[in-house]
């Protein structure tokens, strides 16, 4: 059964330590000791995995309370891991019995296991370490030869192995099991040669293999790219969020002089619970990468010379005022990527609109340019997506169209399988080739690459009359009989060619179905915000159409200025306005055309053919090769700001290191421009542009700082 929502619990007494409260029936007894603060060691436990009772940490001492009161004690230590609460238990943790149960327990595990610590990258956060610190025996009994097994070996690209570390709880073979659901580890052997391995001994292929690192209790897994290069004491760590893909995992950001040294999930049970994948756990390495643009450079001949930022601004204004003593606003044009900041992009916006007099302004290089967004709320009610990560767990019935999940919304594909795992919620998915979502799903179907509209008008026929064919009139009738059915639609139907057809009829679909709700799944880590704040021609932020004189009066009294009130072009127009000549500026602002649009070839013609490029940018990237003028900007790390990601939860990420040489955050490039074009007093941080943001946008309306607190919020 899908998870039911909103069900209040029943709730028991419990005693713990003498401290009598009330818990949810059924309740670990371990969760509910972190309730009065209970200290219960553990190694195999993990809040987000099944209880095993493994490795015996967690004994307690626990009775039954009688009807006179008193309480009859079991013989034995139980594990508080797997006991859940009832009516009337009574539990001790720090009983004469449990402090010697527990040296006991710490003296048996360290009987094979290495005194390591001072070359472990476990050291001085390991959970074996301190708890023999603060628990265990001061000295060893044990004066006879360890087991030796393989020292530290790779598993994979990105783990390394040390089996004689292990102390056989279990969480990283689990995890394969239970949450990436590849089961690719197992424990091989038996008695004191078990170890955890894959089966073959072949390579740990797992998407999520850098979490058995994190989860690891002790130094047995490590990370190949962190191993040796900090130790926990000379390490800063930062709040973060990740800017590889839209699912928005909360990271912490853990850096050495300035180089950011290790990623690791941070616990936001609403998202990412404590898991990450592979791709923003290791790869996000570009912050690093060599070609980091440092300096403000122009285009000198073939060759770049560097400038100072004062001068690149001279030069940039001069261009566009040239430009728009010509053509007017609509010379100039802009594009931003959407792994900027909502500051960011805000900003971006009100520069092009207010100072520079154009709505020719896009974030999409998709080859769908229409009203996605604006024609999806008029139709639904939301724009892009009207569910959040937990609705899938409640769902009875979840439809993945045209996206291989675990590739495109690694986080998405975690928490459907959860949700298929746990609570029985059924999966139908849709895709021209085979993807893990299959091995769980009720009806797979495949169809030719491209077939996503006539897929969905069959099905929208099937809806009506069932069809032969038997995957169909299976999809049509779970359908049907699934009131709440929630779609998930991926690259496929938002990149489509003829997704201006395909997108209506996915809505329709939506619409004929009972309580159905609709997810397009967005690409980058910010896709949603920059549709949200208006990096679009037609739309101001929040959704309002440019002609419509009613919202357009409202910023016009903001800003002070009257707003171009022509829809302006949209980035294949642009492109084409650049090869006609009509548009004499054009802005990229973090985002790589010649890379991520669907047709490099006109984006190449494109940037050749216009007068003035001017590319923001962390990296040197193709497009920039085509600049006249190159602004270095800083990564997600160097700066502070706020992504949305695909469910519409506005989160924080915080600056971790400082950035090289004279790069700025995107913001304060968009700020110092508004200054010198404005002669007004700009924002001086991305906590003032939010606070604009939440007065000017009604879907961000009240959302500061301060209510976003730590984890985010989602807005409706
Ligand atoms: Fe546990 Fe680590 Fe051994 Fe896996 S390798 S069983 S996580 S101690
Ligand atoms: Fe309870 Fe391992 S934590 S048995």
């Amino acid at each position: 059964m899908p998870k039911p929502r909103n069900v209040e619990p029943k709730w028991v007494n419990i005693e713990i330590n003498g401290i009598p409260l009330q818990v949810p029936d059924g309740e670990l007894l371990i969760e509910a000791a972190k309730r009065v603060g209970a200290d219960i060691l553990i190694f195999c436990y993990h809040k987000y995995m099944k209880p095993v009772g493994m490795c015996r940490m967690c004994l307690v001492e626990v009775g039954a309370k009688q009807p006179d009161g008193s309480v009859r004690k079991m013989p034995k230590p139980q594990t508080a891991c797997t006991l859940p609460c009832t009516e009337g238990l009574v539990a001790w943790t720090e009983s004469e019995q449990i402090i010697k149960d527990r040296r006991a327990i710490l003296e048996f595990l360290l009987i094979n296991h290495p005194l390591d610590c001072p070359i472990c990258d476990r050291g001085g956060e390991c959970p074996l370490q301190n708890n023999t610190q603060f628990y265990g025996p001061p000295v060893s009994r044990y004066i006879e030869i360890k087991r030796h097994l393989p020292k530290a070996f790779p598993l994979s690209k990105y783990v390394a192995i040390d089996l004689e570390r292990c102390i056989h709880c279990g969480r990283c073979v689990r995890f394969t099991e239970e949450i990436s659901g590849d089961a690719q580890l197992a424990f091989l052997f038996r008695g004191a040669q078990m170890q955890p391995h894959t089966f073959q001994l072949t390579e740990f292929t797992s998407r999520f293999s850098g979490n058995v690192i994190e989860i690891c209790p002790v130094g047995a897994l490590t990370s190949r790219t962190y191993r040796f290069r900090a130790r926990p004491w000379d390490i800063v760590t930062q709040k973060s969020i990740c800017s590889m893909c839209s699912n928005g995992c909360n990271l912490y950001l853990d850096s050495r002089s300035g180089q950011i040294v290790r990623i690791n999930a941070r616990e936001n049970p609403a998202v990412n619970e404590t898991w990450t994948c592979d791709k923003g756990k290791f790869e996000q390495t570009y912050m690093h990468a060599p070609n980091r643009l440092t300096q403000p450079m122009r285009r000198c001949g073939g060759d770049w010379e560097p400038i100072s930022w004062a001068d690149a601004y001279e030069l940039l204004l001069a261009r566009i005022n040239e430009a728009r003593k010509t053509g007017g606003g609509q010379a100039i044009a802009g594009i931003a990527g959407q792994r900027l900041s909502n500051e960011s992009l805000y900003l971006f916006q009100k520069l092009f609109r207010v100072a520079f007099q154009t709505n020719n302004l896009d974030h999409r290089l998709t080859r769908y340019q229409g009203n996605l967004a604006r024609d999806v709320m008029a139709q639904l009610g939301y724009p892009t997506s009207g569910i959040e990560y937990s609705d899938l767990e409640s769902a009875p019935l979840v439809f993945v169209l045209g996206s291989d999940l675990i590739e495109e919304q690694p986080m998405v594909y975690l928490r459907l399988r959860k949700a298929w795992r746990h609570y029985g919620v059924k999966v139908i998915v849709a895709y021209p080739l085979g993807t893990p979502v299959e091995e769980f799903a009720e009806v797979s179907l495949r169809y030719p690459v491209g077939g996503e509209l006539e897929l969905v008008r069959a099905l929208a026929n099937a809806l009506a009359a069932p069809p032969q064919d038997e995957a169909l009139r299976a999809t049509a009738n779970l359908l049907v009989q699934s009131p709440g059915t929630l779609i998930l639609a991926g690259e496929k139907v938002w990149n489509h060619p003829e997704a201006q057809q395909l997108i209506p009829a996915l809505v329709e679909l939506t619409q004929r179905l009972s309580d159905a709700k609709l997810a397009l799944l967005l690409p980058e880590a910010n896709s949603q915000g920059a549709l949200d704040m208006g990096v679009l021609p037609d739309l101001l932020p929040g959704y309002a159409p440019v002609e419509e004189a009613a919202a357009r009066a409202r910023f016009e009294v903001a800003y002070g200025v009257p707003l171009p009130a022509q829809p302006g072009l949209s980035t294949d127009a642009i492109f084409q306005a650049c090869l006609a000549g009509s548009v004499q500026v054009l802005y990229l602002a973090g985002v790589n055309p010649l890379e991520k649009h669907y047709d490099p070839a006109l984006t190449a013609r494109a940037l050749r053919a216009c007068d003035f490029v001017v590319v923001q940018d962390a990296l040197m990237t193709e497009t920039a090769r085509y600049a006249d003028l190159l602004l270095p900007a800083c990564t997600f790390a160097e700066c502070e700001g706020t992504f949305t990601n695909w469910e519409r939860r506005v989160q924080r990420f915080w600056k971790a290191i400082e950035p090289p040489g004279e790069a700025k955050p995107d913001w304060l490039i968009f700020a110092e421009l508004w200054l010198r074009a404005m002669r007004q007093t700009p924002p001086f941080n991305p906590r003032e542009i939010m606070c604009e943001i939440s007065e000017l946008v009604p879907s961000y309306a009240d959302c500061t700082y301060e209510q976003l607190g730590d984890q985010g919020k989602r807005w409706e």
